[in-house]
């Protein structure tokens, strides 16, 4: 057992297969272990969903609260049983009363979001405050940024070119490592933070955050003296814990207008961390800091105002504060701030926004790490173990995961199912990732009611969707889409006025759509002037849409176009050497 926490990763394997004996023996810890290990083929042992839930079944009957977890996300997802939101919120319930934190979570979110459920949202709140309370507590609710990235498979399908949003190219760190061998402080200071913080595809690796910010901070650079003052504070492996150090590094980099140097004596003061504890002082430092936009600064301003540390509680100004933090996306000050909405202290009682707050933290568990592991498992190849890693963060509640998900099994990538359960499960992920805002969801559900994949084909669901991305997101393929519907009078009145508008519309919104909105009303406006014709005058002209359909076919308005545009690219191009 104790080469499990034994921190070199390679040990786990023979460590997993030691375990999976002591399973087959029926000890309880070690079934469990290797249930979870087989349900996402991790750890060094096959994918077995299958055992994984004979397995689970039997330590649930047991009453083990995990096991009931793993068990509800099997159900959810209908991996190895059909799927069934009721015995899956039968399990997650159990699992939650056993004080389960994710359980709790995706009870948390199937009440906030209403699936398979009606919408409560103040239980999806004392479910999510547990969680989030939990989070704060540990340390990973605490580091703003972390060092999980969130990315959506479906983006870097579109920009394989563009690395993932977050990651640092390893081109420019090189380059940066070059300028910071040249003595460039600024490639210095960075470097050394992103070594610190770990990161943005960066190891953490505190020897070197120490190197570079020595160097930068003997050229005199203030933050990296701050930054020196930071790692003598926390004190670790590589800089043993030094208070005098941490204070003498912050008044130097304060002295020199570092807001990072200024929170840090900011917070030595507030909690008297190695100095008498000073809450003036604090104010001071902490207010020179916020003042400059340092979150870490705003954040304890915060704090000091709403619980009254040195001056009188003010729960506006501590509104404010957490408000400024959480700007810059810092987890605490959610945190805070749902506190604050939960109770109606200093604002409005607010339950959704509280939901919100403590939602938000709760997804900063340690837990997150499990997105790695996913796009890890997906970038090998190991599209089934992705697949389902991803599942059961979307049953969490997290947006990306139901994303990924979706998008997995609406290209067919995965073997666990055949190609209808596929997309009538991508449909009910697509919705729950629209329900959280994502538009590129709300366009697929669109999509997907129209053509009717996983469900029947309903133009008036799909318009229903693509008229919720036009109106709330502005997004012009669904503009452009309803223009084609109501050309056709797919799922609405036909109405060539309305399509044109709405054609206008998306051509207005993105210059990417302008070029197939000019087909488009050219288009309508040879059917429809063939129509008119028909209809009213030049019998003999009108003929000409029923010679060209009796000559190409019931295709023939697209052959039409595609004539077009063959004449139009002849035509630019011509133009270019005249
Ligand atoms: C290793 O595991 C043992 C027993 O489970 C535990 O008491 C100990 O704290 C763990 N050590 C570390 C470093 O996690
Ligand atoms: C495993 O242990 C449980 C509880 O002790 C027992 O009910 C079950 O029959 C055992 N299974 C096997 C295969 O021994
Ligand atoms: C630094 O200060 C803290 C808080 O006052 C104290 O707990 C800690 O022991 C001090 N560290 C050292 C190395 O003295
Ligand atoms: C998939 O669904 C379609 C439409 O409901 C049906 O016609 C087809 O037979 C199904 N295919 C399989 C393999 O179940």
């Amino acid at each position: 057992m104790n080469m499990l926490n034994d921190s070199s990763r390679s040990e786990r394997p023979r460590a997993y297969h030691i375990l999976e004996e002591a399973a087959s023996l029926n000890h309880t810890s070690a079934k469990r272990m290797v249930a979870i290990a087989y349900l996402f083929g991790s750890n060094g042992l096959p994918f077995r969903p299958a055992v994984a839930k004979e397995f689970f079944e039997q330590l649930a009957e047991e009453g083990d609260s995990e096991s009931q977890l793993y068990l509800g996300f099997m159900h959810s997802f209908g991996l190895e049983t059909p799927p069934s939101q009721a015995k899956a919120l039968i399990s997650y319930t159990f699992a939650a009363l056993g004080g389960n934190h994710l359980a709790q979570m995706a009870l948390g979110y199937r009440l906030y979001a209403g699936v398979s459920v009606l919408h409560n949202c103040e239980a999806a709140l004392d479910h999510y405050r547990r969680v989030a309370k939990i989070v704060e507590q540990s340390s990973t609710g605490q580091s703003p940024s972390g060092t999980t990235v969130r990315i959506r498979l479906s983006d870097e399908y579109e920009n394989p070119s563009k690395s993932p949003s977050n990651q640092l190219d390893d081109d420019l760190y090189q380059y940066y490592q070059f300028l910071a061998d040249k003595g460039d402080v600024q490639a210095q200071v960075g470097l050394g933070h992103l070594h610190y913080q770990g990161g943005r595809g960066v190891q953490q690796d505190h020897t070197r955050a120490l190197n570079y910010f020595k160097q930068a901070a003997q050229t005199g650079n203030a933050n990296a003296m701050a930054y020196l003052g930071r790692m003598f504070l926390e004190g670790g492996k590589t800089v043993p814990q030094n208070n005098e150090s941490a204070f003498k590094y912050f008044q130097m980099a304060a002295d020199k207008g570092s807001s990072v140097g200024q929170a840090g004596l900011g917070q030595m003061f507030l909690y008297g961390k190695g100095v008498p504890r000073d809450y003036e002082k604090a104010l001071k430092f902490l207010t020179l800091a916020a003042n400059q936009g340092l979150v870490d600064g705003q954040l304890e301003l915060g704090n000091m105002f709403y619980n009254g540390l040195g001056v009188e509680k003010n729960f506006k100004l501590a509104l404010k504060y957490y408000k400024l933090a959480s700007k810059q996306g810092h987890a605490l000050a959610f945190y805070h701030l749902a506190m604050m909405h939960a109770r109606g202290i200093g604002t409005q009682r607010s339950c959704a926004n509280a939901v919100d707050g403590f939602k938000l933290m709760s997804e900063r568990g340690a837990w997150i790490s499990e997105i790695n592991e996913a796009y890890q498992d997906y970038k090998a190849g190991r599209i089934d173990q992705a697949l389902v890693r991803y599942a059961f963060l979307a049953d969490l509640g997290y947006e990306h995961a139901q994303s990924n998900t979706a998008f997995i099994l609406d290209r067919g990538e995965s073997t666990l199912f055949d190609r209808n359960q596929s997309l009538a499960r991508a449909l009910s992920y697509w919705s729950r990732a629209a329900s959280q805002g994502y538009v590129v969801a709300r366009l697929k559900l669109g999509d997907y009611h129209y053509y009717g994949f996983g469900t029947e084909a309903d133009y008036s669901t799909s318009a229903f969707h693509y008229r919720y991305a036009a109106e709330n997101d502005r997004n012009p393929q669904a503009m452009f889409n309803l223009g084609y519907m109501h050309e056709q009078g797919y799922g609405m009145s036909k109405d060539i006025h309305l399509a044109k508008r709405y054609y206008d519309l998306a051509a207005a919104t993105s210059s990417e759509a302008q070029v197939p909105v000019m087909f488009a009303l050219m288009k309508m406006a040879i059917i429809y002037g063939f129509e008119y014709l028909n209809h009213f005058r030049w019998d003999n002209m009108g003929q000409a849409g029923t010679v060209l359909q009796k000559v190409l076919g019931p295709d023939w308005d697209l052959y039409v176009m595609s004539f077009l545009a063959a004449l139009i690219a002849v035509l630019a191009y011509v133009r270019r050497f005249v």
